[in-house]
């Protein structure tokens, strides 16, 4: 979306399967004030899957999983990036443009795989499996990549392991991510013990009883569910995979076993298909708001900041990942 020539009024429409005209009026003026700083300050805004449909739908110039958000951060011209996501999400897009100014609007917005690692952890992996190459999911801090061989994230995990030609690499640190991908390839992988506490909370029972009350529903899961959980869906891939997914396939009834504004963002884009939506929130993307957002255009504020000797080789594994 460009942003140019819209206003909260002409914007509604798109989102008013998701967003009752009650909640609107809360909304619109930090779209209309949103809309005009992005052209003033020059800023574009990338928005994760599961930013809320107003963030999403409204004012976002650039939409996607987050690789399609770090492939597409490295390419944007405009001075400011607002990044509506978490902070991982951030410190890849300043990593990948360091030359522009990537803004979080809260500082806190941050994730339980990213917290579940440090790099003094990866130094002592290291050691104890000599020359064994680090894979590490994009979900960690910059410190963590700057460690790493090379990151992946849920989109190309299996191509980025496959791609070192090696019989055994570590994967960090998302366990059932590691587990998941390990179910499709010959390479051995040796995981960690992180999780997303998002993911984590679905449950097998909790297919079971869906298929039950809804007969014929086609059940999409994210690879950061156990391994139960994909074991038992009709497909798991990343979110824009999921999205993929939905727009190809058309199933008369889905539900997508992951963060719970995923479902309503695709949605708004597919009326034909019925969405169930038992839903767990991400509480570090919820953080991003509307009004946060409009702050960080307003404040210039939260820079993100990444000391020079990590950014070098944080970069590096990042670099190599988008090679693969
Ligand atoms: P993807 O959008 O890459 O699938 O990641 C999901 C996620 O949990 C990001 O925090
Ligand atoms: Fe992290 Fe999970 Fe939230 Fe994504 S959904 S930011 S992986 S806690």
């Amino acid at each position: 979306m460009s942003g140019m020539s819209l206003t909260s009024a002409s914007l509604y429409d798109r989102v008013q399967r998701v967003i009752p005209p009650i909640e609107w009026p809360v909304f619109s003026d930090d779209i209309d004030a949103i809309l005009a700083l992005k052209r003033e300050r020059n800023a574009v805004i990338l928005a994760h899957n599961y930013q809320t449909p107003e963030i999403f739908h409204c004012v976002a110039d650039i939409v996607g999983d987050s690789l399609a958000l770090a492939r597409k951060a490295m390419t944007v011209e405009a001075d400011v990036i607002v990044l509506a996501g978490v902070h991982f999400m951030a410190e890849t897009a300043k990593l990948l443009n360091p030359g522009k100014t990537v803004l979080i609007p809260d500082m806190a917005a941050g994730c339980s795989l990213a917290d579940s690692i440090t790099p003094e952890d990866i130094r002592l992996l290291r050691q104890r499996y000599p020359g064994v190459p680090v894979v590490t999911y994009v979900n960690t801090s910059a410190a963590v990549k700057a460690e790493s061989d090379i990151c992946c994230t849920s989109g190309n995990a299996k191509a980025v392991v496959e791609s070192l030609g090696v019989p055994r690499v570590l994967m960090l640190p998302d366990e059932y991510l590691a587990q998941n991908i390990a179910a499709q390839t010959d390479v051995e992988i040796i995981a960690w013990k992180g999780h997303c506490e998002v993911h984590e909370r679905f449950t097998p029972a909790d297919i079971r009883e869906l298929r039950e009350a809804h007969p014929g529903i086609t059940v999409l899961a994210h690879p950061e569910c156990p391994p139960e959980v994909v074991a038992e869906a009709d497909f798991a891939g990343s979110t824009a995979a999921m999205s993929d997914y939905v727009g190809q396939k058309k199933p008369a009834r889905v539900v997508l076993m992951t963060e719970c504004s995923m479902s309503d963002n695709v949605a708004v884009d597919h009326s034909d298909v019925d969405f169930i939506r038992p839903c767990n929130l991400c509480p570090h993307m919820k953080r991003i708001t509307l009004s946060n957002i409009r702050t960080a255009l307003e404040k210039n504020r939260y820079a993100v900041t990444i000391d020079a000797s990590v950014a070098v080789r944080a970069r590096l594994a990042v670099e190599r990942m988008l090679a693969v």
